[in-house]
């Protein structure tokens, strides 16, 4: 059994996390959005590392993270839908999947099979100063074993494989709480239309005043491209009820809004998605801890980080499935 390694975000620890990546090592670090599992996206054995620790379904492709969009470019294919979106989102919390140049030097592995990678250029320090001290584009997906929640503090990311059998081990940067809290979007711009594959971090909105009109990934006549859409994900062990008003006995509740129930935790008071999108997946850690007989959410509305909070509390609930 391999173990998780905690460290504070010290430039000589940063020194310490760009070293073992660079020897194809497993390092857990903060990006705005969740915490990320990273490896060097250019060595096979270090990318197949990150599959085996997360128990993480080959097939599912991973994020490469670099430090700006002329590193992208060395990777992908760029269009004019690219390049307005990099201008307007990146760094941030904003995922493109485009065509793999042939001789990017991307592992395979990451691209699990497909002909494109997704790409973003985070903006949190410790990201941007780790993937400068590495020198080498960094795949990560969320810090979570495959199927649970995404980790929005070092915290979460210990208690996820901290009682695992491993066969590497993890060294996990601390960077306090993740800002914006909910994972990027992920946009496919390889073919004609744009097609929002995953809502996160920026608003499908604030995507379509850039680019136009976006097809939705879940909606008809549009087969699911991206494999980390088809399964159940995002789950606490307790079981969800969703758009609950009232509790149910055993339940604890998580409010959304001004309300008179007797809430355990409030994603946001006065109703604020932004809020309540950086409390989610904490909250939802917390309460999944006090085990209770099941987890009741009240409403929370279909606009702005709204869709991406909904769709996440949606992919939490639904059944089981092989992968
Ligand atoms: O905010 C985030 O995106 C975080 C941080 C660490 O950057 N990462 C993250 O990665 O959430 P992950 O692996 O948990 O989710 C990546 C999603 C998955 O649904 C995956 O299927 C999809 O992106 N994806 C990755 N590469 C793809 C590709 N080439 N084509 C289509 N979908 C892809
Ligand atoms: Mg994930």
């Amino acid at each position: 059994m391999k173990q998780t390694t905690f460290l504070s975000d010290s430039d000589n620890n940063l020194n310490v996390c760009a070293r073992a990546l660079s020897n194809g090592e497993l390092v857990a670090f903060p990006t705005e959005t969740v915490y990320g599992l990273g490896a060097i996206a250019n060595c096979d054995s270090a990318v197949a590392a990150i599959f085996e620790a997360k128990k993480r379904p080959s097939f599912n492709p991973l994020i490469v993270h670099v430090s700006s969009i002329s590193d992208a470019k060395k990777i992908v294919q760029f269009n004019e839908r690219a390049e307005e979106l990099a201008a307007s989102f990146w760094p941030g919390a904003l995922t493109m999947v485009l065509p793999r140049l042939n001789d990017c030097g991307i592992s395979l592995l990451v691209s699990a099979g497909l002909d494109s990678i997704a790409i973003r250029v985070p903006t949190h320090p410790l990201a941007q100063k780790l993937l400068a001290k590495t020198a080498h584009p960094i795949a990560a997906p969320s810090a979570n074993r495959s199927g649970e929640i995404s980790p929005t503090t070092a915290a979460h990311v210990v208690r996820s494989f901290s009682q695992i059998s491993m066969q590497h081990n993890i060294i996990i940067l601390d960077g306090g709480a993740c800002e914006v809290g909910l994972e990027s979007s992920v946009v496919d711009l390889t073919g004609e239309q744009s097609v929002l594959l995953r809502p996160g971090g920026v608003t499908s909105e604030s995507i379509e005043a850039v680019i136009g009109e976006l097809k939705f990934a879940a909606s008809e006549n549009c087969a699911p491209k991206s494999p980390g859409m088809l399964s159940r994900h995002y789950a606490p062990k307790t079981p969800l009820r969703l758009n609950a008003h009232s509790i149910n006995e055993g339940e604890l509740l998580l409010g959304f809004g001004p309300t008179q129930q007797k809430v355990t935790f409030n994603l946001s008071e006065s109703g604020n998605l932004v809020q309540a999108a950086a409390n989610l997946f904490a909250m939802l850690h917390d309460l999944d801890l006090k085990t209770p007989s099941g987890i009741a959410v009240m409403p929370i509305p279909l606009e702005g980080l709204g869709l991406a909070i909904n769709d996440r509390l949606k992919r939490a609930i639904s059944p089981k499935t092989e992968n």
